[in-house]
């Protein structure tokens, strides 16, 4: 016959051995001493079950191990327990602190290009243009001659362009000079009537300075309809360029300009938005040369497939880095493609 009362202080011995174990070394041993396969004390007390009544077997198995469980479960609280003593102990050792905040992870930014281009693109997108992209190596076919560019224009000569070597047999390759080669692809693509812009850009094999670089963008506009007219073209550009400054009224003015695809052509030019006394945004002249534009020329129409009897359109090139340079007041364009993070890290 076995004593209940013996397994409970058996099972309060065992457990209270586990838990003031004070290091692993001891928590083992206690652990060998009760639980060892061979030479454990609870092996020896199960290794009674065969000479017991049977009908007592089963009373006395579940006992031992309800002991043996209650261990198990002391050691492992204990392991733990002594886990943490020993994570806290190292943390006050070293010179690592928790508390203090987690180091940051290096994020980017939109470049101010970027920014501007998405801006433009949402005000051109609400008035139901599409909004296209261009090969930057262009044929010489798009670049000049569908534009109306004669061979002896000078916009050809090598000193504005940078071609490419080019296999024999395959037909002339430029960087593209300009976003306006986009008009004739757009005309060969959408059926009229159709608005589209194509910011994108383009390259010139010119001397640097302030306000030149010789890879800038540009954003080509081109509005193909029946009645298209100059009055909607000078509407549109004081739209967007309000909405782009942020003004109410802006004044623009156009003057006569040539540009062989277009007739008549003009410079649009806007009233200073930020002038002051001696501003160095349009260096005291008031008027900031911003975005050529004019009417279709009807060769450049037939060239996009399109009758020019029936369809007149019209056609801006904003000069996209320029008005970037505008809108955050940078006093020079080279800054923008020039990779200094310091430059770039402002806009952020
Ligand atoms: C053109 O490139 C014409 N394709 C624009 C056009 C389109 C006219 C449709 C009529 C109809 P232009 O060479 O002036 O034009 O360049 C347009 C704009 O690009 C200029 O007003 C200027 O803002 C900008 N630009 C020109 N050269 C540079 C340069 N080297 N660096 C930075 N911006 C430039």
């Amino acid at each position: 016959m076995f004593d209940s009362i013996q397994f409970d202080a058996l099972a309060a011995e065992a457990t209270a051995a586990a838990a003031n174990a004070p290091d692993d070394a001891a928590l083992r041993a206690v652990e060998r001493e009760w639980l060892d396969k061979k030479a454990g004390r609870l092996s020896a007390i199960l290794g009674r079950i065969p000479s017991l009544p049977p009908e007592e077997r089963r009373g006395f198995g579940a006992a031992a191990n309800g002991v043996k469980q209650a261990l198990e479960a002391a050691i492992a609280a204990r392991a733990a327990a002594l886990e943490e003593l020993r994570f806290a102990a190292a943390l006050r050792d070293s010179s690592f602190d928790p508390t203090l905040p987690a180091a940051r992870p290096a994020l980017g930014s939109l470049h101010p290009l970027t920014l501007v281009q998405r801006e433009l693109e949402d005000i051109f997108t609400s008035m139901g243009y599409h909004v296209l992209e261009g090969p930057e190596v262009e044929l010489d076919e798009y670049n000049f001659q569908k534009l109306n560019i004669p061979a002896d224009h000078p916009a050809r000569d090598a000193t504005d362009t940078f071609y490419t070597r080019t296999n024999a047999g395959h037909p002339p390759l430029v960087l593209r000079t300009h976003t306006s080669p986009v008009q004739v692809r757009a005309m060969e693509r959408l059926k009229p009537p159709f608005r589209a812009i194509a910011p994108g850009r383009v390259f010139r094999s010119e001397s640097t300075d302030a306000t030149h670089e010789h890879t800038f963008h540009q954003m080509e506009g081109l509005v193909v309809g029946e009645d298209v007219t100059v009055a909607e073209l000078v509407g549109t550009m004081k739209s967007f360029l309000r909405a782009v400054f942020r003004v109410d009224d802006l004044e623009v003015r156009l003057r006569p300009g040539f540009f062989p695809f277009v007739e008549p052509g003009f410079e649009l030019d806007a009233r200073c938005p930020f002038c002051t006394a001696g501003c160095r945004v349009c260096k005291g002249t008031r008027w900031i040369e911003l975005c050529p534009c004019g009417m279709v020329h009807p060769s450049v129409l037939r060239a996009g497939g399109i009758d020019p009897e029936r369809w007149r359109g019209f056609a801006f090139g904003l000069g996209l880095s320029r008005l970037v340079m505008l809108r955050y007041q940078i006093d020079d364009l080279r800054h923008l493609l020039g990779g200094d993070l310091r430059f770039l890290e402002t806009f952020a």
